[in-house]
């Protein structure tokens, strides 16, 4: 039922702007319903062509036009052309100002892109195309432009007015509203543009740079949270003392502003001086946020600070090189976080990120290179490959080139390209003039898609002392891709004697920043072969360490050498991926015979985890990990037409069996695994809960353990978030009054603050449950449910569709229905919110025929619902053709 079929965008047609902009004016009067803004773009011809009559066509979206003018005279009706998404003007001097009026109503506008209201206060977002929606204006990521901001507003509702760079000037006006004008002396694209205006409370500390530049920080919040800042100041500070001492690079603005705002898409967006955030990112306090939430403070405020020279001093030239910005920036996040935690528990989390989300993407219907070759809505390509495989794709070359090395060619990549925008491929250019390891094959990773396989099989010749390993490489078809080139991968690896020693090879390369004995191996061919002399006995080959590329190894190896490698290995990522790579494939064998308890497979792998939980050498955060099972989206892409129900069933088994014969360490790992000495967010602190929440949930495995009244205990004595949480989750798969009693006081406590509320949502949308789907449904008639708030949606609908799997698969094909009714109410209020919650059903192909059947009905009953936005329209065609 579409009207006309939304337009694909072909990363080929790129063209450069015929204008541009030298300067932007805008004028802002503030009011909710009737916003007026005045463009006036100082323009100016720049394209080598000289046609006889220049022609300008600005993107403009829903917006009403009250005048426009050319270098002061306003412009006869023939001289222009208003249309839906465009405003044509004919017949231009080659360089002139053009001014615009036009109004806009922020308080219709549900979308959440461009000009909005969040909690009565003015917000903006513009990445990746939402500045159309504000003004007129080339809405296009090369087009850079120095930005003067005028804002007007009633003074005594919006205090606070704010937008990018430096404030120069604040003004009383008449009838009680006032002014405040900005300047922001860096030229950049519209989509960094942002604009604030309310009544904010707000926490300023101050940053020295190392070139004694002074910066004032300011945070801004409602008044309510103003006491929950501090760790967000904290993370911020640290991220800037960071990027000077690793990257050398400083802030550039007097003063560095993030806003707060509840009602937001994403996590937060990096427009120039002024970032924008959802409020989850920013506030924290041992009341209310887990670890893994300061843990997502710091790492986001990090991020967004980061794209200050990653994104924003040097940006994108199309939205097809997004990765440019997002895979690097992505890259330099982990490596902040990994500085201050533990550098292979952070690896850890990342590359399960990574398994569980996007190598399903890139499995899936929707696959794509980390740098598309089309689109049909951008926004649908702020994936999980643009920027977490992005992120390994930077890591690969940051391993291939040495710490030292890769820091001369980011230097040479912020020189040349400062102040400009620019792609994927000059950044390769930049690396490759500080390397001679020819990069010519690397580049392969921005154009393929789907994730490789290395199959690796080894020979041990004891007559000649020698060991070969042949590896073999492919890469899947994936939709518009097939016959894939081999690609080149960064394989870090080592090899261990029999009592777990290193053994000395020579021949290959190794280079700062690798795990002791590890050397790297040039995966270039579609075969090779690596052949090792003078190996007196079989060594243990440990292979594809810290997971030095995003591939899937298929390595030849027994489960007693997986055991092996667990005990021994001097990578302690490896050790973690060994224990994973066994319990796996205990639980997959399992699954395909019916008839084998597997008792050998799963007493080794039960001792083996029981080693690693005894050892004291090991942090009780990386044990924590190791005693993690892989998720079930992780077991699932190793299967075809997979039963969750039956997988979940079969994994459940093996981490029962676990816990029982653990079950005692286990308790007291519950009851006493906490030491009271620590500050709340000591490292150690935050690995002792970790283990002993990791230690609550196995014990929940065991039918009879009395493990509620546990994890009521917990519950009910915890002092801070992460325990309190962790013990209403186990509850939440009971149905016992335990649940209902911790359930109701979680909610008295959670109603006064909206990020707790949706924990309370949240965990109940992830429980274990038969009568899962009746509980979502009432969920989402309760009085606190809000079907506008991103966030809120997500607690519910996206922690149910995406978190789990068990209940949204359920057999009767509820689940799905019911996320498909979600995406037909949000298509049309929240097109973007809409899109990101498809995903699951997109990937119907991975289930059995019976569900399969199901969820290709949900997605045709979106189909068939009425004008799809261009995000959904792309989505649901994919995934159905
Ligand atoms: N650039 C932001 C980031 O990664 C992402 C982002 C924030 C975004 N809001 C958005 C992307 C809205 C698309 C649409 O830091
Ligand atoms: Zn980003």
């Amino acid at each position: 039922m579409q009207k006309s079929e939304p337009k694909t965008i072909l990363r080929q047609d790129y063209r450069a702007a015929d204008w541009a902009i030298d300067r932007t004016s805008l004028h802002f009067e503030l009011r909710a319903e009737s916003t007026r803004v005045s463009g006036e773009l100082t323009l100016r011809w720049q394209s080598p062509a000289s046609p006889a009559s220049r022609v300008l066509v600005l993107d403009g979206v829903g917006l009403k036009l009250q005048s426009l003018s050319i270098d002061g005279v306003v412009l006869d009706n023939d001289r222009y052309h208003a249309g839906a998404e465009t405003l044509t003007v004919y017949d231009l001097p080659d360089s002139c100002v053009l001014r615009t009026e036009a109004i806009i109503n922020p308080m219709a506008n549900t979308a959440l892109e461009g000009l909005y209201l969040s909690s009565g206060n003015f917000c903006t977002q513009c990445e990746a195309e939402g500045f159309r929606k504000i003004t007129y204006y080339l809405d296009r990521p090369d087009v850079l432009s120095v930005f003067d901001v005028t804002i007007d507003a009633e003074q005594s509702r919006f205090p606070v007015l704010l937008s990018n760079g430096n404030q120069v000037s604040a003004d009383s006006l008449p009838n009680g509203w006032h002014r405040v004008q900005w300047h922001d002396p860096h030229p950049k694209p519209c989509y960094l543009f942002a604009l604030v205006a309310g009544e904010l409370s707000v926490v300023q500390d101050a940053f020295t740079t190392a070139s004694g530049r002074d910066v004032l920080l300011e945070i801004y919040v409602q008044s309510h949270n103003i006491d929950r800042c501090d760790y967000a100041m904290h993370s911020l500070k640290a991220a800037m003392a960071w990027d000077e001492s690793i990257y050398g690079l400083e802030y550039d603005l007097d003063r560095f502003m993030i806003v707060a705002v509840d009602d937001f898409n994403m996590g937060a967006m990096e427009n120039k001086g002024l970032n924008i955030f959802n409020s989850r990112y920013v506030l924290a306090d041992q009341a209310t946020a887990t670890d893994a939430d300061y843990l997502g403070v710091e790492a986001v405020i990090a991020h967004e600070y980061f794209h200050n020279w990653t994104g924003n001093r040097i940006t994108c030239r199309d939205w097809f090189q997004l990765s440019l910005k997002e895979g690097l920036t992505v890259f330099r996040d982990q490596c902040f976080s990994s500085d201050r935690h533990s550098a292979t528990v952070k690896r850890i989390e990342d590359v399960r990120i990574l398994r569980a989300s996007q190598f399903p993407e890139d499995a899936g219907p929707m696959a794509h290179p980390i740098r598309p070759d089309s689109y049909i809505e951008i926004n649908n390509f702020y994936t999980r490959t643009v920027y977490e495989k992005g992120a390994e794709v930077i890591r690969m070359l940051h391993t291939l080139l040495g710490d030292e090395v890769w820091h001369s060619g980011m230097r040479v990549y912020v020189d040349r390209h400062d102040g400009s925008a620019t792609t994927c491929d000059a950044f390769i250019d930049a690396m490759q003039s500080v390397t001679d390891t020819d990069l010519t094959q690397f580049r392969r990773w921005y154009s393929t898609a789907g994730t490789p396989t290395l199959e690796v099989a080894e020979h041990y010749d004891e007559s000649a002392s020698c060991y070969r390993l042949t590896i073999s490489q492919s890469t899947p078809d994936t939709p518009g891709q097939s016959d894939k080139q081999p690609l080149h991968i960064p394989l870090v690896m080592g090899l261990l004697d029999s009592d777990g020693q290193p053994v000395p090879v020579t021949g290959y390369r190794t280079v700062g920043g690798l795990s002791e004995n590890s050397f790297i191996v040039d995966v270039r061919e579609e075969t090779q072969t690596l052949v090792f002399e003078n190996i007196d006995s079989p060594p243990i080959a440990s292979l594809l360490r810290g997971f030095s590329a995003p591939v899937k190894l298929q390595q030849e190896i027994d489960d007693a050498a997986l055991a092996f490698l667990m005990a021994h290995d001097t990578d302690q990522f490896n050790r973690w991926e060994a224990g994973q790579r066994l319990g796996a494939r205990v639980i997959l064998r399992l699954l395909s015979d019916a008839e084998s308890d597997d008792s050998e497979g799963l007493q080794l792998l039960v001792g083996a985890l029981q080693q690693v939980l005894d050892h004291d050498g090991l942090a009780p955060s990386f044990k924590a990990e190791v005693l993690t099972f892989p998720s079930l989206g992780t077991l699932a892409d190793a299967l075809q037409q997979v039963d969750y129900q039956h997988l979940n069933a079969k994994r459940r088994y093996v981490q029962g069996t676990l816990a029982q014969v653990l079950a005692d360490k286990l308790e007291i790992l519950v009851t006493r695994g906490r030491d009271p000495a620590l500050q709340l967010l000591d490292p150690e602190a935050m690995g002792m809960r970790k283990l002993a929440n990791v230690a609550l949930d196995l014990l929940t495995c065991i039918p009879d353990s009395g493990w509620q009244k546990l994890a009521f205990d917990q519950y009910e004595r915890a002092d801070n978030m992460t325990d309190r949480l962790a013990a209403l989750a186990c509850l939440c798969h009971s149905d016992c009054h335990l649940r209902t009693d911790a359930l109701d006081h979680f909610y008295a406590m959670a109603r006064s603050d909206r990020l707790t509320l949706d924990k309370w949502f949240s965990v109940q949308a992830q429980a274990r449950r038969a009568q899962i789907v009746d509980d979502v449904l009432n969920l989402r008639k309760h009085a606190d449910y809000d079907a506008a708030n991103p966030n809120r949606i997500r607690a519910l609908v996206a922690s149910f569709a995406m978190a789990n799997p068990v209940g949204f698969h359920s057999p009767d094909g509820r689940g799905y229905q019911f996320l498909a009714d979600e995406v037909i109410a949000l298509n049309v209020s929240n097109p973007q919110v809409a899109a990101r919650l498809v995903g699951p059903l997109t990937r119907w192909r991975q289930v059995y025929p019976a569900q399969q059947v199901m969820m290709k009905a949900a997605l045709q009953s979106i189909q068939a619902s009425g004008q799809l936005s261009p995000d959904v329209y792309e989505l649901i065609t994919k995934s159905l053709h």
